[in-house]
């Protein structure tokens, strides 16, 4: 294995961290919210962890230049949806800047009027519980009122790159 020192200097360059960070293999996420106004918005994350079991929690980080972030803010509720194998193109979707994400997007009302999105391995329906500052992110800490959970197999991101699971017997 060999391994490659990128930068000794204190202030790591965005790329040295985007380099470090892709190693760390994740699930790829869709935040959907309904702004105030009626329009849905939705973005593609990675940045998504399981925060709290008691009360149920999960954390998201959204970037200051998301569209999303805002209309979240003020709706304070969001759907979290955890893409299955053959969305890509979901991600891709979700991932851009285009007007009407949700034209090609299988989807239905959730309780608090987040779209819930077809077709994923689980989604949950949150409602905004803290808002922290984060560098050039938010992190948004989500109280988790609703679970769905489908099944199958899911879609992963690693070094800037989609992939799926090849499933062997780990020793644990
Ligand atoms: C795999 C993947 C993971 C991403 N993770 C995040 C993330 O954790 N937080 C974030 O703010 N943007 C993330 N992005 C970038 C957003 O999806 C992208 O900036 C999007 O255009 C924002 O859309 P919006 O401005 O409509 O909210 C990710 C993109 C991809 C493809």
């Amino acid at each position: 294995m060999s391994e490659t020192i990128l930068s000794a200097d204190p202030a790591i360059a965005p790329g040295e961290l985007r380099a470090f960070a892709g190693h760390f293999a994740t699930g790829v996420a869709v935040v959907t919210t309904t702004h105030p106004d009626g329009q849905f918005h939705g973005v593609t994350i990675n940045a998504v962890t399981s925060l709290s079991l008691t009360p149920p929690l999960f954390l998201i980080c959204l970037d200051h230049r998301s569209n999303t972030l805002g209309a979240l803010l003020a709706s304070r509720h969001f759907g979290l949806h955890f893409l299955a194998r053959e969305q890509t193109e979901i991600s891709r979707v979700f991932a851009s800047k285009q007007e009407d994400k949700f034209a090609a997007v299988p989807h239905r009302p959730g309780r608090h009027g987040s779209p819930l999105i077809e077709g994923v391995v689980a989604a949950a329906e949150c409602s905004v519980s803290e808002i922290c500052p984060g560098g050039d992110h938010t992190i948004i800490i989500g109280a988790v009122d609703q679970v769905h959970v489908f099944g199958g197999e899911p879609l992963l991101y690693h070094r800037g790159a989609y992939a799926a699971l090849e499933r062997e017997r780990m020793v644990a």
